[in-house]
């Protein structure tokens, strides 16, 4: 019998898939959860990924890792599900939406019966829509069901504007709102780096910022996803490390500022009643604030855009 801590930090993950077991492996090296609970319908792939990241402990960081059950999720701090259908080569995330829809109905009322007062992390796309069944189906406060929304879109634009200013990616403040896909929204007037708007930090740098090589670095930001996918099939280390950065700001009730996905219940630039991505600020008890921002023109355009093409969707789901 491992070790059992006398506090324990319980994260459970609904789905050992790619995502859900390479959340695991980056969960475990983050030393922020004790207990690691594994749920699949497939429980030998749960067990063989349980047992792998067992064989881990002693090369690392000490927690109790095993393969479980829904009542295993009882006492979890966050829920994470990652089950579903995931993009295949040509889909986009939104074709996955009637399926994975099922799937919820079946297992979030097994997590809300054994863990009514925990946090629930969706990453199973698409991911906005699957926030709001969430919402709906678990009846939870708002603050505890997020969704991963453009955590990872927020990561990539940072990580290719990086590449073109040459500076570290954490030096690159950037953020992608609206929906996690086709129809996300690039923040350009809002981006700073050394606090200096892109503009301006070009000005004075004098460094090429041309509207088509920015306008490129949105394009690869918002298609990453599909050119990864054709050439590996699926993506789960960028997902996987937002999903730990989300869990550690909870955890550690550290009150990050993360373009989460989550309920949106008063008017925003005309947008309520829907789940979508916006700076919002993560701390122990979920999604704390969802930060207003003093958007131009084209950006409320653009959110408004995602926004209604969610709720279309949405309006048409039978939760
Ligand atoms: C991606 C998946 C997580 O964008 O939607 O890689």
């Amino acid at each position: 019998m491992t070790h059992v801590f006398k506090k324990p930090t319980r994260v459970a993950i609904v789905g050992a898939g790619n995502v859900g077991a390479t959340f695991a492996y980056s969960l475990l090296i983050s030393g922020l959860a004790s207990e690691i609970v594994l749920i699949d319908a497939n429980h030998a792939k749960a067990e063989g990924e349980a047992m792998d990241l067992n064989h881990a402990m002693p090369l690392g960081r000490p927690a109790r890792i095993w393969a479980g059950s829904y009542e295993d999720t009882a006492g979890a701090v966050i829920t994470v599900i990652t089950a579903g259908s995931a993009q295949r080569p040509g889909e986009t995330r939104l074709d996955l939406v009637q399926r994975n829809t099922e799937i919820f109905k079946q297992i979030i009322p097994k997590i809300v019966e054994n863990n009514p007062n925990g946090i629930l992390l969706i990453a199973t796309n698409p991911v906005d829509i699957l926030t709001y069944v969430a919402f709906k189906i678990s009846g939870f406060r708002r603050n505890h069901v997020i969704g991963s929304g453009t955590v990872l879109d927020t990561a990539r634009f940072r990580y290719l504007l990086s590449q073109h200013f040459d500076v570290d990616p954490r030096s690159v403040h950037a953020h992608i709102i609206g929906e996690h896909g086709d129809s996300e929204v690039p923040v350009w007037s809002l981006a700073n780096i050394a606090g200096m708007r892109l503009p301006q930090y070009c000005a004075v740098n004098e460094l090429g910022c041309a509207d088509e090589t920015l306008n490129t670095i949105f394009e690869q930001t918002r298609d990453a996803a599909y050119h990864i996918i054709e050439r590996k099939g699926a993506t789960y280390y960028g997902i996987a490390s937002g999903l730990v950065r989300i869990c550690e700001a909870i955890i550690r009730d550290q009150g990050t500022v993360l373009s989460v996905s989550s309920y949106i219940d008063e008017p925003y630039y005309g947008i309520e009643d829907v789940c979508l991505s916006l700076p919002t600020i993560v701390d122990l008890d979920g999604v704390e604030r969802i930060i207003r921002l003093d958007l131009n023109e084209e950006e409320v355009i653009g959110l408004q855009k995602s926004a209604n093409l969610l709720k279309n969707i949405i309006s048409q789901l039978k939760i």
